[in-house]
């Protein structure tokens, strides 16, 4: 992809998000939240491929795949009010819908097209598929890791601002009941990421972005996540409870593991 390509997506970005207006401060903030998430998932996409063996052409292409992975949320949020999937429609699929009825990627060649739509179609799946193109396949797992790396610091800044100051799509509509439920904490403390039919409460669901680490590909993503301190953040935002503790050693093990493999 090239460069002046890159721009008109950049452009094309900011006229489309321009158009979301809510009627209530609260109700905008979510919209905010998205379109601030999308600047730092790009400044993470563009880290990463830094630090790999990315052709320029190939380094523009995971830009534009960061500023478009997303877009789904706003038309997601502006029909439905939420941004549980579940509950309304997958917002990886409604941003491929909204790309190509924009028509915005018209101007690049259908092999690059398809890249970038596969790669935001599965950002947001649990698992990638196996039988992917490999160079699909890495773009899906870059957008993963960037996406994940800033969706750890809304949920810290939703949980620790006030309430009137919260983007209140944040944590979908879980119960804040105040524990985690057990299933939950016996999947993470096995080392595994948890799919959403392990969420209850509202402690759940920071369980399950702990658990997210497990599903992190590459090293320079490890190195973010050591340097920003999500994980002992997100940790101290759990119940006191049984469990959380052995559930949150898994966690910090397996990214020791791996931080320290790169030595
Ligand atoms: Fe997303």
């Amino acid at each position: 992809m090239k460069d002046h390509q890159l721009k008109e997506i950049e452009a094309w970005f900011e006229r489309f998000v321009a158009t979301f207006c809510a009627e209530s401060p609260s109700e905008q903030r979510n919209y905010a939240l998205k379109i601030d998430h999308t600047y730092r998932v790009r400044a993470i996409m563009e880290r990463l491929a830094a630090s790999l063996d990315l052709c320029p052409e190939e380094r523009t292409l995971a830009s534009a795949i960061a500023i478009c992975h997303d877009v789904g949320r706003f038309p997601q949020y502006r029909q439905y009010g939420t941004f549980n999937d579940a509950t309304s429609t997958n917002h990886a699929a409604l941003a491929v819908q909204t790309l190509n009825a924009e028509g915005i990627l018209d101007g690049l060649t259908d092999k690059r097209r398809s890249m970038l739509l596969q790669a935001v179609a599965l950002h947001n799946v649990f698992i990638l598929p196996g039988d992917l193109d490999p160079v699909v396949r890495r773009f899906a797992m870059l957008i993963r890791d960037a996406d994940k790396l800033d969706i750890w610091r809304v949920m810290i800044e939703y949980c620790t601002s006030p309430p009137e100051e919260r983007a209140s799509a944040v944590i979908w509509e879980l119960p804040d009941t105040g524990v985690c439920t057990i299933p939950a904490l016996e999947e993470v403390m096995a080392g595994r990421m948890l799919n959403r039919s392990f969420l209850k409460t509202a402690d759940d669901f920071k369980l399950l972005q702990l658990s997210w680490v497990f599903d992190l590909n590459f090293d320079e993503s490890f190195n973010i996540l050591a340097e920003r301190g999500y994980i002992t953040t997100l940790a101290s935002l759990l119940p006191p409870q049984p469990g959380c503790r052995e559930a949150v050693a898994a966690v910090h093990d397996y990214v020791r593991s791996r931080v320290n493999r790169q030595i």
